[in-house]
């Protein structure tokens, strides 16, 4: 982690040099900006996410979808390249299935699956190019998956002062400092989810888009479902978990379009933000316990594809690769 100047120190920080800047804004520049990491970078050449690892992802989704015999569309928000999707469309050919991101529709995606490039903003909590909202329009009863999609959402990045939370500040350098401190909503966010530790991110953020997927699926009915790196009250990490991944090898978090920023989702807010508007909880737990619920242990004739099958089923259960992954359904 980067040295922190200032974090934790006697008083308030002088007026900070040109260059800096809250991490909030350096992360939200640093992934969508012109030249940001989201732009031009597809997540498979930086790192295997469990839903592009292998079909299973999405036979457990299938299985899912199956306990909801009034589900006949599926949205991926942050379909990346659309693997997930195009899996599904396998198994279930006759769902309707629409990948939503920020990236233009993947080369080759098969026709089945239906595309609207679109960025969630942050800023703002709506979505950018009114292409998400057109292919949203429709009123039939949908599931929403956001797979390894909100712990890439920006968030603004605190530290604990001596007089309490403030925003944290960092310059090209990659120095960081106690900024602003946090106020209204944010400090209510962090008083409520991270009341410890030294060093947090706000979750705000991600509760707003979770909460715009439960409306949607209020008003056309149908389940939403999330999949994340998180953590629950209890165990937030104290130095927080901003990090910086470049070709699959964790760096030091600075700003930077060449890095992918992420922090772990604070699982319960999101949770609670969704139950806030109206939404029951099916499922809260880890991927480990969903795995031998929602996949069915097959052999299969063809020994090379057996042992594939057996090294995914392992990967997704185990907790030092997928199993520790979150796994929220509400309906
Ligand atoms: C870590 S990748 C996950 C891709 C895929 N869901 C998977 O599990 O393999 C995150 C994806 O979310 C997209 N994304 C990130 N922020 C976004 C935003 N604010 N709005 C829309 N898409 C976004 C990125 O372009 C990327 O494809």
């Amino acid at each position: 982690m980067l040295p922190h100047s200032s974090a934790g120190g006697a008083g308030p920080p002088d007026a900070p040099a040109r260059g800096w800047r809250t991490w909030f804004d350096a992360w939200v520049e640093s992934a969508y900006g012109a030249d940001g990491f989201w732009r031009i970078h597809s997540p498979d050449v930086h790192f295997r996410t469990a839903a592009t690892s292998g079909p299973m992802i999405a036979e457990m989704l299938a299985a899912l979808v199956d306990r909801h015999p009034e589900i006949t569309r599926v949205v991926d928000v942050g379909a990346g390249n659309g693997r997930l999707l195009e899996e599904l469309s396998v198994i279930r050919p006759d769902l309707r299935l629409l990948g939503i991101d920020l990236r233009t529709r993947p080369q080759g995606l098969v026709t089945q699956v239906g595309w609207a490039q679109d960025m969630w903003d942050v800023r703002y909590g709506c979505w950018t190019t009114g292409e998400a909202g057109i292919a949203l329009a429709d009123s039939e009863p949908v599931m929403i998956i956001c797979c390894e999609l909100l712990d890439d959402l920006p968030c603004p990045v605190v530290t604990r002062h001596a007089d309490g939370w403030r925003e944290l500040i960092i310059n090209d350098d990659g120095q960081e400092q106690a900024g602003p401190r946090l106020e209204s909503e944010q400090l209510a966010w962090a008083d409520r989810w991270w009341p410890g530790g030294d060093r947090a991110e706000i979750g705000l953020t991600r509760d707003r888009a979770w909460v715009e997927f439960i409306k949607l699926i209020k008003k056309r009915g149908g389940c939403a479902v999330m999949i994340d790196y998180g953590h629950t009250a209890g165990r937030r990490p104290v130095t927080g978990s901003l990090a910086a991944y470049r070709d699959g090898r964790a760096l030091d978090p600075i700003p930077g379009s060449s890095v992918n920023l992420t922090a772990h989702v604070a699982i319960d807010a999101v949770r609670a933000a969704g139950e806030a508007v109206g939404a029951t909880t099916s499922f809260c737990g880890l991927q480990g316990e969903v795995v031998p619920e929602l996949l069915q242990a097959t052999t299969h004739p063809d020994p090379l594809l057996d042992l594939g099958r057996r090294s995914e089923h392992s990967a997704l259960s185990s907790q030092y690769v997928w199993g520790s992954h979150w796994w929220l359904l509400q309906c």
